[in-house]
Formats: structure tokens, sequence, C-alpha cells
């Protein structure tokens, strides 16, 4: 039976590099009262608990502890970040088989509470494993998301405001499709505050268009591989997006995200997949589907991500 949802209430299970970001994040955030730390390393969850805890005396009150899956049936929301991460050189696709045995061990359990909220999937491959936690809990699909191209998104308005020297935030440009090597940036909608990129890119003194608009797709595409190969691990940036997503759904803010959703018919001709397309996000999780109306090239790039993850969907074994 579903179990009612305390909104006030977040779980994360995985504790390494974004599980203990994103607690961290959510700490200061103020969205939530309670926190549950769940990891197959108890002691680390307990340490991690402890640890950010120390911080609650210059934050808003939360009880943060280390708990296993009877605590988490009533969160609003369990982040999974469980899983292996990239080495150095691995692309996302690389840990499939790892992660996928690890969702094995963790879906079901979250199920057979009758969890009632909204999971949301970090651990890669994002969104091969959302597609896994979608047929393995039998969730509705618009209650099963992945982080998706959130963290790619920013990551593109970041490096294009800094090309144009803008605010970030009046950037309007997005990454769809797979989060990795496949993705897309969908350069036909970007504007700056409503002026089209290539027209606000002149006023700037950019006229080079093609050749930047690679190398800055090509920069976003290649972030996470440059901050592994410096630093092992990427965790603050989505750890920040993660929060945002979870803003949205505490809050019931509807924002548009491209998170990883389930796509099966709609105008992109995709089936039984799941990949990030811009989404209405709100309490009951994915609220509506946005239509957006991308070019011939960047729809083909879509279809081509949507097949290459669906190659691997096909590899997998679910039963
Ligand atoms: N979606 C994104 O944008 C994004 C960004 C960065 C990292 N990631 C992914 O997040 C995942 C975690 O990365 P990390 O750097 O934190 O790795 P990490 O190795 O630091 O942490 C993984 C944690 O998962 C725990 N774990 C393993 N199996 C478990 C199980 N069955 N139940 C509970 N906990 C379990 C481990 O004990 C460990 O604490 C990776 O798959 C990584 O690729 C995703």
């Amino acid at each position: 039976m579903k179990k009612s949802v305390d909104g006030r209430k977040v779980a994360i299970i995985g504790c390494g590099f974004v599980g203990s970001a994103t607690a961290f994040t959510l700490m200061q955030s103020g969205l939530f009262s309670e926190m549950v730390l769940v990891d197959v390393d108890r002691n680390r969850a307990e340490g991690e608990a402890l640890d950010i805890s120390h911080g609650m005396p210059f934050a808003s009150p939360m009880n943060i502890y280390a708990g296993d899956y009877d605590d988490l049936a009533d969160a609003a929301i369990v982040v999974v970040t469980a899983g292996a991460n990239q080495q150095p050189g691995e692309t996302r696709l690389d840990l499939v088989h790892k992660n996928v045995g690890i969702f094995k061990s963790i879906i079901p359990e979250i199920a057979k509470r009758g969890f009632g909220g909204i999971l949301l999937v970090v651990s890669n491959p994002v969104d091969i494993l959302t597609y896994v936690a979608l047929k393995l809990s039998g969730l509705p699909e618009d209650r099963v998301i992945g982080s998706g191209t959130v963290l790619d998104t920013a990551r593109f308005k970041n490096i294009l405001g800094e090309h144009l020297g803008v605010d970030p935030r009046n950037v309007h440009a997005r990454i769809i499709g797979e989060h990795g090597d496949s993705e897309i940036a969908v350069w036909s909608l970007a504007n700056v505050s409503g002026i089209p990129v290539n027209d606000f890119c002149e006023m700037r003194g950019h006229f080079e268009h093609e050749e930047s608009m690679q190398r800055i797709a090509e920069d976003v595409k290649n972030s996470a591989y440059e901050i592994i190969a410096k630093k092992k691990a990427t965790y603050y940036g989505i750890a920040m997006a993660v929060k945002r997503i979870c803003e949205a759904i505490v809050r019931d803010e509807k924002p548009i995200l491209p998170v990883s959703n389930y796509q099966n018919g709609g105008e992109y001709g995709l089936d039984d997949v799941v990949l990030s397309l811009p989404a209405v996000v709100g309490k009951d999780g994915i609220e509506y589907r946005v239509p957006a109306p991308i070019n011939e090239e960047e729809l083909a790039a879509l279809q081509a991500s949507a097949a290459k993850l669906k190659d691997v969907i096909a590899e997998l074994d679910l039963d």
C-alpha cells in the first residue's frame, strides 16, 4: 500500500562524494526538517550524519541520522547516489553493469515498503539507471526521475555566460538527451533574455558562431572528464542541481527542468526510453512534458541519443 508522505523529509542512499555533498547542500537549503542517510557502509552514513549535524547551530533545525530502508518509506524524496563513479578515462556507460547490480539490491527495498514519494536517481549512467529504477520499482513513471542534464544545462549556461560576459541566469539554453557523450546542445532555442544567442554574441563582439558553438558544446560535454582527471570526482555542481530539483518538488514550484524522464510516444518519436527533455516539475514529479520546438538536426541527434540508450537497455537483464 502506498505510504503517506512527509513533505519535510528526504532520504539519500549512497553517502560517497555525491551523497555527502548533496546532504550538506540540502541541510543548508532549509527545505527539509528530517534527513536519513543510507549506505552499505553504515559507518560512512553515520560519520556523514554526525559531521553535518554539527553545523546545525548555524542552520535551520533538522534531524539528520544514518538509517535503513524502514526509515525512508515516508520520505517525500529519495535521492539515489549509490554506486561506482567514473574513473579517469571511463565513460558513464562503462559503469552500467556494476550499478545495475547495485540498483537491484536497492530499488526493490524501497518499493516493497510502499514508498509514496518521488524517486530521484543521480547515479550514473543516470538515464539507464532511471529506466532501471522505474522498471524495478513499479512506481508510476512521473514519480521516477533522474537528475539528467540539469547539471549539463547549468554548465552550458555558466560557460555561455562567461563567454558573453552576462549573468548565467539570463542565459536561456538547454542540453537535452543522454547525460553523457551523445547529449545535445539546443542552439536553435538558445537566447539571452529573449535575444537570440547569435545576435547577442555579435553585440558582445563574437562573430565566429560555428567555431564558438562547437567549442562550448564540447567544453560542456567534457566538463566531467576534466574535473575527474583533476580531482577524481565531481560533486558540488551535481549537489546544487539536486537541490534545485528537490526545491521544485517540495515547494511545488513547477519550473521547467531538463530532468531525465520516461518517454513513450509523443512528438519526438521516442518509445520506452528515459532521457532528458524539458518537463514541468512539481510536487507529483513530472507534471507536464514540454514539447520544445527543436530543429530537424537537433531532433535527429535526440533520436540517435535515444537509440544509443535503447541499445544499452536491450542488453540489461532486469528479472
Ligand atoms: N548524475 C550526475 O550528474 C552525476 C554527477 C556526479 C556523479 N554521479 C554519479 O554518482 C554516483 C556516486 O558517485 P560518488 O563520486 O559519490 O561515488 P563514491 O564511490 O564516492 O560513493 C558511492 C557510495 O555508494 C555506496 N554504495 C555502494 N553500493 C551501495 C548499496 N548497495 N547501497 C547503498 N550504498 C551503496 C558506497 O558505499 C559509497 O559510499 C556515481 O555513479 C557517479 O557516476 C552522477
